[in-house]
C-alpha cells in the first residue's frame, strides 16, 4: 500500500476528526496467543485448544460475549469462533479436538458489531492466510474498509478489527514482509490496539502490535506467550515482558524480536520481569465467586500493602509536600478513593488538594502547571481516560504520582513516582480489596505529608499510625463478624430498585463506593451523597421501606447524620446504619445496624467498605445474578 494516494491522505484526516467526536464507546477484550517448541498436547499435556480456552478464562473478566481462536494445523490456519461465553462455546466447538504449537485466542466485549459468531475473532483476510485477534478500537476503519473493498477484498463481520487481516494480505501480497507490513499497519491505524497476529507462510511465529491497549509477553523455556494480562498465562510462568506504544515484532518458541515505531529496535531483556503473583491468586480457590474471594483476600492485601509502603512513599510524601497544588484523578472505584485522598490532605494536611474525575481532565488543561503534583489511582493502571490525565499534567509541568496495582502498568511506568498497592491480581470486575489498599496507601502518604509539614498533632497521627497497623486484623474481624447478618439483609434488598446511601465528610466518598458496588453488580439504582443534601431535594422520592443506608462515623459529623436519620425515619424509609461499637443507642435507632471498630474516621473509612462490598454481593447473590460479571462492564476500561 506504501504511503495512501494523496486525496486518501486529506479524507483520513477528516474522517478521524469525526471519529474524535464521535467517540464514546468502550471495548475491552481480552487477547492471548503462545508458540511452543512442538504440539502443546506433548509440551504442556494438553492440546493447545484447551490451552487458549484456559488462559481466556483467566481473562474473562475482560469480556464475555464470544469466543474464539486459530491454530495452525496441518499446513494451514483453522478458526473457530462463536458467540457466547467461554464455557458455552467450548461444549459447542470442542477446543480440545485442536492441537498445534501455535495458537491465538481472543473473548470479545463487542462495540462494533453485535456480538455474533461472524463478528467473533479471529478475524481473516480474503485468503485465509491471515488471522487477527484485537483489542482496542480502530478509529479510522471505516475509511479503510471502504478503500479495501474498493480494491477488491470481501469483509465477512462488521468489527473494525477486520480491516487489519485484509490490511496485512493486501501488503504482504505487495511484496512487503510481515514485519514491515505491521510497521507500516503502525503508521496507517488510528485509534488503540492489541493485535495478535498468525500468518500461513509463517507457522512458528506469532506478531503482534501494541498502541494504547496492554499487551504482555510470557516467557517460559520452549513456549512464550502474549496476552493482554499477566493472569492468562501465570499459572506457566511469572517472567514478563511489558509491551509499551508502538511496540511491535514477534515471538516464536526459542525467539522474541521487538522493535518500537519510534524508537527502534528494542532490547527486551533488559525488560524482563518476575512478577510476585501466583497462579492460585487468579484462581476462585473454592469462592462461589472471585469477587468473594477477593473481599476475603482484603486482610492480606491490606497487610501486603502496608509493609511494601515505605520504601516508596518517601519520594511521594516530598513531592506533595513540596506542591503548590495537589489534584487527584481517577475513574470509578478509584476516583472514590481519590476523593478520599483529597478529603485527607485538606483535613490533615491542609493542602490545597483537588479530585476530579479523569474524563474531565480537558477542563483542567489551563490550570495545571509545574509546582503542581497530579496523584493518579488506577487498579489496573491501564484506565485510558486517567492515562491521558498523566499525560497532560505531564506535559503542562506537574508531577505525578502513581497509586497502581498492576506492576510496570502503563500509568506507573509514565508517573515520575509510583506507589504500588500489593493486593494481588483482581479477577472480578467489581474493585474490592485494590479499593481498601488504596485507601490505606493514600492515609499513609496524607500522614507523612501532615508529619513533614506538622499540620497534626504528632500524638495524633501517631495513633493513626497504630491503627492503621491494625487494619489488616481488623479487617477480618469486620467480615467474619458480619457476614452472615449481611446475608440475611440482602434477603430485604434483593426486591429494591432504588437506594440511598448517605455520608458527611469523609463518609461521602466511602458511601459513593457503596452505592457503587450495588449499581454494578445488583443492578439497583444507589444513589449517594452529602447527607446535608437530603432536604434539598432528593427526599422526596423517599417512602415507606425504602432504603437508605448511612455511613456514620465516630466524628464531628455524627449528630448531623443522626438527624438525616430521623428525616428518613419520619418518612418510614428502611434505614441502615454503619455505626461505630460502643453507642448501643445509635445503633437501636436503625432498623438494621452493623457495628464497626471504633476508630478514627480516618482509618474507619478503610474497613467500612467493606459491609457495603458484602451487602452488594449479597444482594446480587440473591437476586441469581453473576457478581464476577456484570452486564454491560469490564474490569479495565482501555478505550476513552
Ligand atoms: C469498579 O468496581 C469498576 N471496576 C470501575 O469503576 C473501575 O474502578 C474503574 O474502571 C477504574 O479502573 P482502574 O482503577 O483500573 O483505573
Amino acid at each position: 500500500m506504501g504511503r495512501p494516494a494523496r486525496s486518501y491522505v486529506g479524507m483520513v484526516i477528516y474522517i478521524d476528526y469525526v471519529n474524535r467526536a464521535g467517540r464514546g464507546l468502550v471495548k475491552v477484550c481480552g487477547i492471548v496467543g503462545v508458540a511452543c517448541s512442538g504440539p502443546c498436547s506433548r509440551y504442556f499435556g494438553k492440546p493447545v485448544g484447551l490451552l487458549i480456552k484456559e488462559c481466556l478464562l483467566n481473562l474473562e473478566y475482560r469480556g464475555y460475549d464470544s469466543v474464539g481462536f486459530a491454530v495452525y494445523s496441518s499446513g494451514r490456519i483453522v478458526v473457530r469462533k462463536s458467540r457466547g461465553k467461554i464455557l458455552e462455546v467450548e461444549r459447542k466447538l470442542g477446543f480440545d479436538e485442536f492441537d498445534g504449537a501455535v495458537a491465538i485466542g481472543h473473548t470479545r466485549w463487542a462495540t462494533h458489531g453485535e456480538p455474533s459468531d461472524s463478528n467473533a475473532h479471529p478475524h481473516l483476510d480474503c485468503g485465509g492466510g491471515v488471522a487477527v485477534v484485537h483489542n482496542g478500537i480502530i478509529h479510522n476503519y471505516l475509511e479503510l474498509r471502504e478503500y479495501l473493498r474498493v480494491g477488491g477484498h470481501v469483509f465477512r463481520s462488521e468489527t473494525d478489527t477486520e480491516v487489519v487481516p485484509h490490511l496485512l494480505e493486501e501488503l504482504i501480497g505487495r511484496g512487503y514482509s510481515t514485519l514491515d507490513a505491521l510497521r507500516e499497519l503502525a503508521r496507517t491505524l488510528k485509534g488503540a490496539y492489541a493485535l495478535a497476529v498468525v500468518v500461513s507462510h509463517e507457522p512458528g511465529r506469532i506478531y503482534f502490535i501494541r498502541n494504547v491497549s496492554p499487551l504482555v509477553i510470557g516467557i517460559r523455556d520452549g513456549a512464550v506467550f502474549v496476552a493482554s494480562d499477566i493472569p492468562a498465562f501465570l499459572r506457566y510462568t511469572n517472567r514478563v515482558v511489558v509491551l509499551e506504544d508502538g511496540d511491535f515484532g514477534y515471538v516464536s518458541a526459542d525467539e522474541i524480536y521487538v522493535e518500537n515505531v519510534v524508537r527502534g529496535v528494542v532490547d527486551w531483556r533488559g525488560r524482563v520481569r518476575v512478577v510476585d503473583w501466583t497462579p492460585d491468586m487468579v484462581a476462585k480457590g473454592g469462592y462461589p465467586h472471585f469477587m468473594l474471594k477477593e473481599i476475603h483476600e482484603q486482610p492480606t492485601a491490606l497487610r501486603n500493602t502496608l509493609a511494601s509502603i515505605p520504601p516508596e512513599v518517601g519520594e511521594a510524601v516530598k513531592a506533595v509536600a513540596k506542591a503548590d497544588r495537589v489534584f487527584l484523578t481517577a475513574c470509578g472505584t478509584s476516583y472514590h478513593a481519590a476523593l478520599v485522598g483529597e478529603y485527607l490532605l485538606n483535613t490533615l494536611c491542609g493542602l490545597n488538594a483537588t479530585a476530579f474525575i479523569a474524563s474531565e481532565y480537558l477542563r483542567y488543561r489551563k490550570i495545571l502547571r509545574e509546582g503542581d503534583v497530579l496523584v493518579a489511582v488506577s487498579q489496573s493502571g491501564e484506565t485510558i481516560d486517567t492515562l491521558m490525565a498523566v499525560r497532560e499534567a505531564r506535559k503542562r509541568g506537574a508531577k505525578v504520582v502513581a497509586v497502581a496495582n498492576v506492576l510496570f502498568s502503563a500509568i506507573p511506568r509514565e508517573s515520575d513516582v509510583a506507589i504500588y498497592t500489593r493486593a494481588g491480581p483482581e479477577i472480578a470486575v467489581a474493585a474490592t480489596k485494590t479499593f481498601t489498599a488504596q485507601l490505606a496507601v493514600l492515609l499513609y502518604l496524607a500522614t507523612e505529608v501532615a508529619r513533614t509539614l506538622g499540620t497534626e498533632d504528632p500524638g495524633y497521627l501517631d495513633l493513626l499510625r497504630r491503627e492503621i497497623a491494625a487494619l489488616p486484623e481488623l479487617a477480618g474481624g469486620a467480615i467474619l463478624l458480619h457476614e452472615a447478618r449481611i446475608k440475611r439483609l440482602a434477603e430485604k434488598l434483593r426486591d429494591k430498585t432504588n437506594a440511598f446511601y448517605l455520608g458527611r465528610g469523609i463518609g461521602v466518598p466511602v458511601s459513593m463506593e457503596g452505592a457503587l458496588k450495588l449499581k454494578e453488580i445488583a443492578y439497583i439504582h444507589a444513589e449517594a451523597y452529602p447527607a446535608g443534601e437530603s432536604k434539598h431535594g432528593p427526599i422526596a422520592l423517599v417512602e415507606e421501606d425504602f432504603p437508605v443506608l448511612f455511613t456514620v462515623f465516630d466524628d464531628e459529623f455524627k449528630d448531623l447524620l443522626l438527624g438525616n436519620l430521623e428525616e428518613m425515619k419520619s418518612r418510614k424509609a428502611f434505614t441502615v446504619g454503619l455505626v461505630p461499637k460502643g453507642y448501643p443507642d445509635i445503633a437501636r435507632r436503625f432498623d438494621f445496624a452493623i457495628e464497626m471498630p471504633k476508630l478514627a474516621p480516618y482509618t474507619a473509612a478503610v474497613l467500612y467498605s467493606i459491609p457495603y462490598q458484602l451487602i452488594a454481593y449479597y444482594t446480587s447473590v440473591a437476586k441469581g445474578l453473576d457478581p464476577d460479571k456484570p452486564r454491560n462492564l469490564a474490569k479495565t476500561v482501555t478505550v476513552e
